[in-house]
């Protein structure tokens, strides 16, 4: 396989392509790599830069050196499978890594284009790109040491480049988590810090659970975003749900705004029984209170409840199994209790709001680190008629940002808001097809 790189200074790669793995792997005969500078393909004394056409500063590489490399390095090596480094392009990650393993063995000829300055002319980019590639929504001085990024993430898919397959195999983000935390021997304290026990027991099986526990649960609360675009398997799907804390979910119809801004209930309606219910099971939340200290509003509610546990499981057996998991209940404190006399914790509770406020800390829907690291379970609190009172948001622990489209309208119902808010704080949204 052989590897050109085109970049402004050759030289910021003499100690990288001399080092560790990367060097073996050409001592091995895998890959050759071939540097080329831009101002090697330049006429002497023209610069290999020209100002940007339009207004403003900045200077940007001439779209002619990029054809000449691409002939001269072809020439060489045969026709190649060109990756131009930019901000602007797909940004890598370890699918990425793996996929682009794939493409170096089938192409054998990979050029790598570095920019510096405002970067690479456009016209070049459209005419030789299969591939525009960014490491990381951050800004960099020149391509360099993406080109080295790259090579160092995809290079250790390469067979015969890292000795040990399944250390490659069982790195973190090879699939839906994290790597599990690792000691050096030997386990002796170390500053006062000690090495979990079982973890000197001798008993592979054993140690085995408790790493792929550790791994899971890292993952699913420092890295939730990555787990669910990637978690497909019905096993691994088990094992988040089991580290994720308990979820519940209240509808207030007490504690709410009414007429002309004053405070106090509302009536329960049977579509937010159900719908809502039927997105907490299909979300994993626990339980679903229905707030409402109104006996008459409690006795409805009461009534539909009891025909989905009674006759209403021969009708839709489904909808019975999500309404099974439906109190009705008189207050707030209520919930609190219950949820604490089930979990042996107080639950965090987290308030919803169309409108974004300063009564409670924001949380935004990417903060699941935030509440999940705090091993306490969440309570959701969804208002009913003009939203939650602000007494009522002051008492919660977290207010999470609104439901935003990118328009003005901003009027969904609570049972629409309830299926966004679980989808968007705990849904599975895998990206991956096969
Ligand atoms: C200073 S940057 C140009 C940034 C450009 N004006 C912009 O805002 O997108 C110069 C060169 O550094 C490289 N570069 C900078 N950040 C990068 C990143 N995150 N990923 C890949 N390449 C990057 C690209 O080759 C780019 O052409």
């Amino acid at each position: 396989m052989h590897i050109s790189i085109a970049t402004v200074f050759p030289h910021l790669y003499r100690d990288f392509l001399d080092t560790s793995l990367i060097k073996r792997s050409q001592e091995n005969g895998i890959v050759e790599y071939d540097v080329v500078g831009f101002s090697s393909f330049c006429e002497p004394k023209v610069r290999i830069d020209s100002p940007v056409v339009g207004h403003g500063s900045g200077m940007a590489i001439r779209p002619e050196l990029i054809e000449a490399i691409v002939q001269a390095q072809e020439k060489k090596y045969g026709s190649s499978y060109k990756i131009f480094l930019t901000p602007q392009g797909v940004k890598l990650d370890q699918k990425v890594a793996k996929r682009l393993a794939q493409t170096f063995q089938e192409q054998q000829h990979i050029m790598f284009f570095a920019g510096r300055y405002e970067g690479i002319d456009q016209r070049a980019h459209e005419e030789y790109a299969d591939l525009e590639l960014s490491i990381g929504d951050y800004i960099l001085m020149g391509g360099d040491l993406a080109a080295m990024v790259v090579l160092e993430s995809v290079m250790r898919y390469i067979p015969g480049v890292v000795a040990k397959k399944d250390s490659v195999e069982n790195d973190s983000f090879t699939g839906p988590f994290v790597d599990f935390p690792v000691y050096a021997t030997p386990s002796a304290p170390w500053k006062n810090r000690i090495v979990p026990e079982i973890l000197i027991s001798g008993n592979h099986k054993l140690i085995e659970d408790f790493r792929k526990k550790q791994a899971v649960k890292r993952s699913v609360v420092e890295h939730f975003q990555w787990v669910r675009s990637y978690c497909v398997d019905k096993k691994d799907k088990e094992l988040v749900s089991q580290v994720m804390p308990v979820h519940y979910v209240a509808l207030m119809h007490d504690q709410v705004i009414v007429d002309q801004g004053k405070v106090g209930t509302s009536s329960v309606t049977s579509l937010d029984i159900h719908d809502i219910a039927r997105s907490c099971a299909t979300y994993g939340v626990k339980h679903y209170f229905l707030v409402t200290p109104l006996i008459d509003q409690q006795k409805i509610a009461n009534t539909i409840l009891h025909f989905w546990n009674d006759a209403g499981i021969a009708y839709n057996h489904n909808r019975a199994e999500a309404v099974s998991k439906v109190s009705v209940i008189a207050a707030l404190d209520k919930v609190i209790e219950t949820i604490e006399a089930q979990i042996g914790k107080k639950p965090l509770l987290v308030a919803t709001s169309a409108k974004v406020g300063n009564q409670a800390k924001n949380i935004t829907f990417y903060d699941q680190s935030i509440i999940w690291s705090q091993d306490r379970p969440v309570l959701f609190i969804f208002g009913t008629a003009k939203g939650l009172s602000d007494e009522l948001i002051k008492r919660c622990d977290y207010l999470l940002i609104p439901v935003e489209g990118f328009s003005e309208f901003n009027h969904l119902s609570v049972r629409s808001a309830v299926a966004v808010v679980l989808d968007r704080w705990m849904g599975n949204n895998n990206v991956i097809v096969d």
